[in-house]
Parts: structure tokens; C-alpha cells; sequence
């Protein structure tokens, strides 16, 4: 049957997204990969028995809809200690699968047809296909360049009757910047008495370098009006078992699981289980330090190269500058450097709505010292 005059694309300008032609460019190429966000480094080991442990232990059927409740019950007090915010694992925390699913149930929960969306550029992938999905229309800001920094006056211009939501994400993918008290503040104040609902994007949570990690959570009067999604995947390096979590209050949360049992009822039982019996007994505090590291390594085996480093202050990646190098545009010059000298980047204006021409690429530093040390190699022979 031919279903060409029948299917009409919900997403027709949705294609093959760029991290898997990169990927993919990478590998035929035999190129290191620093495109995709996820480590080429294990777990720890504990985790993987812990999640043994489940699946040998009967943990092999249904969760419960809203998550296992030890795990919820550790997020919060994670919350408490990390922010001083009060969450109720029964009422006002869910597990999801992955951020990705927590960020499309939120959207699906809040927004409807009529609604305005704002989301700043550059931005993670899927915000603006699901707000696309659901009918409503996303309103695009440029965070100021080169600092990547909110133009609040600007959003405060843009923001009207049919603006629902807002949506943050700090640390920022795919600058590596980290929105400051002073934007939290100016949120809180813009919000305030509105109708706007925000939906704090934190899987980089604990991944901030140099001071104490900010959420919407710090602030009482924000959180009312917040949804936080979280990602265990980016906190103990298991990207591939896509299990994350939502946190809003009890109200909201009520809304947000009757969309979230239809979409998937339920996450992965015997992860759930795991996380929950190794995040009893992990110390987090060292993962800004452990990946920091990483950034600083990867920048000193850089010194000397054409390459210009953009200041980062968290997550896990690195902007390079290579207008000093050539005057192409970011996709050319990302497939050459993959094709001609073996290393994978994102190049930044897939992350716009209208491409800024910043001549930067992203280069994701969640990997083994030998990884960056051997791409890092190849960048400075650019
Ligand atoms: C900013 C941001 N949000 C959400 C996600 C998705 O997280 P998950 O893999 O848990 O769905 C990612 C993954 O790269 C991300 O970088």
C-alpha cells in the first residue's frame, strides 16, 4: 500500500539528527568520537551488581507507575541536602525513562495548541519537536554570544497571553555554561503571578565546576511554578539504561503521571532497583571534580593548537572556536575534520533555530584520558 498521499509527516522538518550522522561519519571514517554526550568509560562496578542483584533478587516485573520508592525517596533527600528544597518522593517525584521522556511528558502535561513555548538557542534536540508535536508554537531567544548568557530583557519583551512555558537548562548543553543567582532571580521575578510553567532541563546537575550546583529547587518561589527533569544515565555514566526522573509539586506531578502512565506506564524494574541500592552507599560530590579533570586535561593537551577555548563551567562538553583556522561553515568544516583528521564534533548551529554563523563545534569530554589525549593530538596538528 502506498501511504505517501495518506501519511502527513508531524515532523517534516525532522530528519536524521546530526549526532547519528556524526556517529556514523565517525566510525567509517575510523574517527575518535567526541560528538555524541555519552562516556566510553564503565560504570562502576558496584552499580552493575547492585543491578544483578535486582534482576537475580525477582526485581523482573512492573515498577510501581511512579518509580521505585527508595529510589524516589533518595532524590529527595538529594534535593534537601543539595538544595535546601522539601519534595515529597510519594507526591512530587517520578521516575521516567530517560530525561528525554520526562521532558516530553512535561510538555505533554502543560502545553496545549494555543500555547507559546520559549526556548533559548542554542538548545538541546528535543524541545522544540515536542512542543511542534503537541501543536503549540516554540518561541525562539539567542542567549547573547559569545558569553551564552540570558537576554532576560528581551524575553520579558517576547513573553504574552499565550507564553506557557519556559524552558531552562543549566549546566547548559551545548555551551557548558551555568545560569548564575542573578538569572534565577530575574526568572523568579518574571514568572512570578504568571501562568508560565518552567521546565528546568538539570542532567548536568552535579557536573558544575567551581562552586555549588544551582537549581530551580534554591529558589521557594520558582519551584512552585517548576518542573525539574534529571538523568541518572549522565550522573553514573549508564546513558544506555535511559532512566531519569521528574520532580514538581504534588498538583502538577498529578497531571504529569496521567500522561506519563499512558506514554510508559513504568521504568525498568531491576535499573531501578540497582540505582536505588548504589546511590545509598555513592558519594556524588566527587563527580564535578572527576569531570573537571577530564575538561582540564583535555585543554592542557590542546595548548598551542589553532583552536580558540570557550569558557565553560560545567556539563560535559567543550566549545572550540576555529575561526582562526578556516572561514567554512561549522557543518563542512565538522565533516572534514572528522573525514581529513579523525576527530567527531558537533557543529553548533544544529543546536539554532536560524544558524548565527559562529564558526564553533562542540566536543564532548566525558571520555578516557586516552581518548582526549589521542584526539586532542590530532586537533592540534589542525
Ligand atoms: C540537555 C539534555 N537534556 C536531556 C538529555 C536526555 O537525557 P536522557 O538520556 O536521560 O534521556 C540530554 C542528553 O544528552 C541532554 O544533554
Amino acid at each position: 500500500m502506498d501511504f505517501s498521499a495518506t501519511l502527513r509527516s508531524k515532523l517534516p522538518r525532522v530528519g536524521t539528527t546530526i549526532f547519528t550522522k556524526m556517529s556514523a561519519l565517525a566510525k567509517a571514517h575510523g574517527a575518535i568520537n567526541l560528538s555524541q554526550g555519552f562516556p566510553d568509560f564503565d560504570p562502576d562496578p558496584k552499580l552493575l551488581e547492585a543491578v544483578q542483584e535486582g534482576l537475580q533478587g525477582g526485581h523482573n516485573q512492573y515498577a510501581p507507575m511512579a518509580g521505585n520508592l527508595h529510589l524516589r525517596q533518595l532524590l529527595a533527600s538529594e534535593f534537601q541536602s543539595m538544595h535546601g528544597a522539601a519534595f515529597d518522593p510519594e507526591r512530587e517525584i517520578t521516575i521516567t525513562a530517560g530525561a528525554t521522556q520526562a521532558i516530553s511528558t512535561a510538555i505533554h502535561t502543560i502545553v496545549r495548541e494555543e500555547d507559546e513555548v520559549i526556548i533559548f538557542t542554542p538548545a538541546y534536540d528535543c524541545y522544540a519537536p515536542i512542543v511542534e508535536l503537541v501543536g503549540a508554537k516554540p518561541v525562539y531567544v539567542q542567549l547573547t554570544y559569545p558569553d551564552y548568557s540570558v537576554p532576560w530583557d528581551l524575553v520579558v519583551k517576547l513573553i504574552n497571553h499565550r507564553t506557557r512555558m519556559l524552558i531552562i537548562n543549566t549546566p547548559h548543553n551545548p555551551s557548558g555554561t551555568t545560569l548564575k543567582p542573578e538569572d534565577f532571580e530575574r526568572l523568579q521575578r518574571i514568572i512570578t503571578g504568571s501562568n508560565i510553567i518552567v521546565l528546568s532541563d538539570e542532567v548536568y546537575r552535579h557536573i558544575v565546576f567551581g562552586g555549588a550546583p544551582l537549581s530551580v529547587a534554591n529558589y521557594p518561589e520558582l519551584a512552585k511554578q517548576s518542573i525539574i527533569v534529571g538523568s541518572f544515565g549522565k550522573t553514573f555514566h549508564v546513558t544506555g539504561w535511559k532512566v531519569g526522573y521528574a520532580l514538581a509539586p504534588a498538583e502538577m506531578m498529578e497531571e504529569f503521571r496521567k500522561v506519563h502512565q499512558y506514554q510508559v506506564f513504568s521504568v525498568n524494574s531491576a535499573a531501578q532497583f540497582g540505582l536505588a541500592k548504589h546511590m545509598q552507599t555513592t558519594q556524588l560530590h566527587q563527580l564535578p571534580a572527576f569531570f573537571e579533570a577530564k575538561r582540564n586535561f583535555f585543554l592542557e593537551q590542546l595548548a598551542g593548537s589553532r583552536f580558540k577555548v570557550l569558557p565553560s563551567s560545567g556539563g560535559y562538553f567543550q566549545l572550540l572556536d576555529y575561526s582562526a583556522i578556516s572561514s567554512e561553515n561549522d557543518i563542512d568544516f565538522a565533516e572534514r575534520l572528522t573525514k581529513e583528521h579523525g576527530v567527531a564534533s558537533i557543529p553548533m548551529s544544529v543546536f539554532y533555530h536560524a544558524d548565527p554563523d559562529h564558526k564553533v563545534l562542540r566536543f564532548c569530554f566525558a571520555k578516557k584520558e586516552s581518548t582526549l589525549a589521542a584526539a586532542a593530538k590530532k586537533l592540534l596538528a589542525v
